[in-house]
């Protein structure tokens, strides 16, 4: 009898864990070997060939592609974000789009607060200072920085991650706020959080961290204007989405001293040009956007988007489904 065809998968980078090796066993696989992203038109002549993609958030999914991809019928990207995919475009292809939420939240909160804690209490700068050499004595003034235990921290986003942060905050004795765009009673009262307007978050936080997806609405959701309404001193943590945040702008609140300092583990662009001003800014702690990256979250990052991506093969809703 005759075997049924294997649909062509073609996968953007090696994955960890053992999902590819489940993926191989149900289809004719391609994976990019590379350690950068698939050039565009590797992309274009591999969407063109293929039945499945397996994507990270390094690759651009746009209407131009899917017109050129017309076996296409099963996306599946491995993270929660999935700004660099033209959703819309997908669904009106009728292609369904997976995405991995979750698994990461624990994980992607856990490195929000060790940025947080790291840019307050001056970690990296101290590590530095160590290793050139410029310790000398313990000295009254040292790399003096800020409390973390008392102060107030401005959730923007209160889906899961940013509840997650919040967890770990009230163990820390912080006071919270949030703006959502729906309140969560629920976890004020459980978690002792207040729900504000944009304005008096900024304006009452010693520390804001960004919980909020990319899009339309919130692209520059930190602008100038509200950089300039964060408390004096304030401190910045992002590991949403770079251009959550007008990074010209921020640039500029650092250099002339208003804000205190900023953690980012997402940059606009990824990675940062090299004459980026972020690099020589000493009150900038920065990460190469890797808040999910533990070997266990990320093997599971892996698995779910492989259950996503054999689902939708199979003509099955992917069980993490991001079409509305
Ligand atoms: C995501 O999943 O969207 C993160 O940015 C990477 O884990």
């Amino acid at each position: 009898m005759e075997r049924p065809r294997r649909p062509r998968v073609f996968v953007t980078r090696q994955l960890p864990g053992d999902g590819l090796a489940r993926l191989a066993a149900q289809v004719s696989l391609r994976v990019w070997e590379e350690q950068l992203p698939p050039p565009r038109e590797v992309l274009l002549d591999e969407a063109r060939r293929s039945e499945g993609l397996l994507t990270l958030l390094t690759d651009r999914l746009d209407e131009p592609l899917l017109a050129q991809a017309p076996s296409l019928r099963a996306i599946s990207n491995m993270a929660v974000g999935y700004d660099n995919i033209d959703v819309a475009a997908c669904t009106a292809r009728r292609i369904p789009v997976g995405n991995t939420p979750g698994v990461l939240t624990e994980t992607t909160a856990d490195f929000a607060f060790a940025l947080l804690m790291g840019l307050a209490r001056r970690v990296a700068e101290a590590d530095a200072y160590v290793r050139a050499g410029n310790w000398r004595t313990w000295e009254p003034g040292l790399l003096l920085g800020s409390d973390v235990h008392g102060a107030t921290l401005g959730l923007v986003g209160l889906g899961a991650i940013g509840e997650a942060v919040a967890r770990r905050a009230r163990g820390f004795g912080m006071r919270l706020l949030y703006v959502n765009r729906r309140p969560r009673p629920d976890l004020e009262v459980e978690l002792g959080l207040t729900r504000v307007d944009k304005a008096t978050l900024l304006a009452e936080s010693d520390f804001v961290s960004l919980h909020v997806p990319l899009n339309a609405e919130t692209r520059h959701w930190m602008g100038r204007a509200e950089l300039a309404a964060m408390k004096p001193g304030a401190l910045l943590v992002n590991t949403a989405r770079g251009p959550v945040v007008d990074q010209a702008a921020l640039v500029e609140a650092l250099a002339r001293g208003h804000l205190g300092g900023a953690a980012l583990d997402v940059t606009d662009p990824e990675p940062l040009p090299p004459d980026s001003a972020l690099l020589n800014l000493p009150n900038v702690l920065l990460a190469p956007h890797i808040a999910s990256a533990s070997h266990a979250t990320r093997g599971r990052m892996a698995s779910m988007a492989v259950d996503n991506l054999l689902a939708a093969l199979e003509g099955r809703k992917p069980p993490h489904c991001v079409n509305p």
